[in-house]
């Protein structure tokens, strides 16, 4: 009887064990599924993630399962806020050329179960209304069996790309007519030098007759006033004479404000902020100054009721993304910016890309001829130099030009000046050595003494064995070999003291946050306006030795 009873207890108890093994090898074998599952999410976020194209996939219902993080800045919706949301809020398209909206992606793939290869751009409006020209695919994701469980589109925010084709092409149209505009006005030149010629050996053989000198003198004024316009024409298409050689710009635009003032009302007030230190630049001073009265003279226009036109000049160094951007075919460096904005009528956006061409005029017939801002646009142009037009704040007109200036001209040092000199050293770490050769001349110029890095590691270098010496640190973000916030780290640890600023083309896309916590005195948006350079640079001494800016 025991013995049977132990026999029991025996298998009872084998039992038990036999289950609690089968318990922890299935917990076992669904941690390890859990986590080759959480891996493979990871890797495909991660992979997701670094992917340039934008990328969504919904749910067999049509609702958002996962967005990339490029989708994310397409759409500017964030990732955990979509998720289950239906693909067309976040995802509602539109026709350029109609601007009605298009057919829901995920309805379109369902019905046609294939995948779409959509060539033609469409009109995406992000979470706060901007908008965005996308190009798209779009493709069914099917089970096992074939089935559709899901949708996946891939596309991308080709708004720059057709902003720069759209201005190269403008340019190529301004040539085009430039250069037959420039045939015509030449002949047509040609042609009233013979009339007026023709109506001065007339004039000596009327005698006295009162009647014809009349009919004379008006075919005289009528084809001088032609002339006139023939000028401008042979300007506008730069088959007039230019000259090259070195031109103050600031005094190009005084004089050209001086013409102005006898002729513009005193209800238009005209202020001048020179702020450029370096503001020679290589061209026609004719040029320049027309290109200043053109502009003063459309402001003049937009402000029937009075108001005020103010041309400023800053230096600034444009890095090559900003040359590419501007749509203009200019060489990275140091260029002087010329800024004109008055406090007028504005320009409506439909209209910012008409208004270069020429005979464009909004004005009535005798009032404008249409030329102005083309001569400007050619002569810009002609100075290897970019303009561009927006919107004034909060109202009117502003027209940006950019001229490279030239360089090894001496500083002036005015007292008022809002460039400031100071003494220091400056380690500038830099890739492009456009940029960093034009930093450091400008910081010599200032009166630093300046050592220079082209990375990360060569700056750490320098670095480590400077530091007792180095005030400010000038570093660029983005570098081969090491990047500035990788060193900004290494030189924190060799000098917590360390005053450094980092420097970034694209200051939106930063974790601004996260940078400064590693200890950056502060980030900086390329291109860096000389005045602002300066002044970061005292004020990084200032931090770091207490000392003030030279008088
Ligand atoms: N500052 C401005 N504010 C508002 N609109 C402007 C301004 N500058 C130019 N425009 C618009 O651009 C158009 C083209 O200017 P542009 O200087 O080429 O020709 P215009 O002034 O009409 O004639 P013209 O200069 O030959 O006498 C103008 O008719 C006007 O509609
Ligand atoms: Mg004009």
């Amino acid at each position: 009887m025991i013995l049977l009873l132990v026999i029991c207890i025996s298998i009872l108890f084998y039992y038990f064990l036999f289950r609690v093994w089968i318990y922890v090898s299935e917990v076992k074998h669904r941690v390890r599924i859990e986590s080759a599952i959480r891996e493979n999410e990871e890797n495909l976020r991660i992979t997701l993630n670094s992917i340039g194209d934008a990328v969504i996939s919904t749910d067999e219902n049509g609702n958002i399962k996962r967005m990339n993080s490029a989708a994310e800045n397409i759409t500017g919706w964030l990732s955990k806020e979509s998720l289950g949301k239906s693909l067309t809020e976040i995802f509602t398209i539109f026709d350029p050329s109609t601007g009605v909206k298009s057919e829901n992606p995920f309805l379109q793939i369902v019905r046609s179960g294939k995948t779409l290869e959509i060539s033609d751009l469409a009109i995406l409006f992000d979470k706060k209304g901007v908008e965005k020209k996308i190009s798209r695919t779009a493709a069914p994701i099917l089970d096992m069996s074939g089935k559709i469980v899901g949708v996946v589109i891939v596309f991308r925010d080709i708004s720059e790309k057709i902003r720069i084709e759209e201005q190269l092409r403008q340019s190529q149209k301004m040539d085009l007519i430039g250069r037959l505009t420039g045939g015509v006005a030449h002949d047509f030149n040609n042609m009233l030098a013979g009339i007026l010629s023709a109506s001065e050996v007339l004039e000596l053989k009327s005698g006295n007759d009162e009647k014809s000198m009349k009919f004379i003198t008006f075919i005289k004024d009528t084809a001088l006033k032609a002339s006139g316009l023939t000028q401008q024409l042979l300007n506008f298409s730069r088959k007039g004479v230019r000259v090259s050689e070195n031109v103050d710009v600031h005094n190009s635009i005084t004089m050209a404000v001086d013409i102005l003032r006898h002729s513009i009302s005193p209800d238009i007030k005209i202020l001048i902020e020179f702020n450029a230190v370096k503001s020679v630049v290589s061209g026609d001073a004719s040029q320049l100054q027309s290109i200043i009265l053109n502009l003063v003279i459309n402001a003049r226009d937009a402000m029937p009721d009075g108001g005020e036109v103010v041309i400023k000049t800053g230096n600034l160094i444009l890095n090559p993304d900003f040359c590419t951007k501007t749509g203009f075919t200019i060489d990275p460096g140091l260029y002087i910016k010329i800024s004109v904005s008055d406090t007028g009528s504005g320009i409506s956006d439909d209209l910012k890309s008409k208004i270069f061409e020429p005979f464009f005029t909004t004005k009535s017939a005798g009032d404008g001829t249409g030329l102005g801002l083309s001569i400007v646009y050619g002569n810009v142009k002609d100075h290897n130099g970019a303009i561009e037009v927006s919107n004034g704040e909060p109202a009117g007109t502003v027209f940006d030009i950019y001229l490279p200036v030239v360089e090894n001209v001496v500083w002036k040092k005015e007292k008022d000046s809002a460039i400031i000199t100071g003494k220091g050293t400056v380690l500038v770490v830099e890739d492009e050595f456009i940029l960093r050769s034009i930093t450091e001349s400008i910081l010599s110029d200032l009166g630093y003494r300046v050592l220079i890095a082209e990375n990360g590691e060569a700056g750490l270098g320098l670095f480590s064995s400077n530091f007792h010496q180095i005030d400010v640190v000038l570093m660029d973000i983005v570098m081969p070999v090491m990047g500035g916030v990788e060193a900004l780290k290494l030189f924190k640890q060799i000098d917590s003291s360390a005053v450094v600023y980092l420097i970034s083309g694209n200051i939106e896309n930063l974790e601004i946050d996260e940078v400064m916590s590693y200890g950056a005195s502060g980030i900086l948006q390329k291109p860096l306006a000389i005045t602002e350079l300066s002044r970061v640079v005292s004020e990084g001494v200032l931090r770091k030795t207490g000392i003030q800016p030279a008088e």
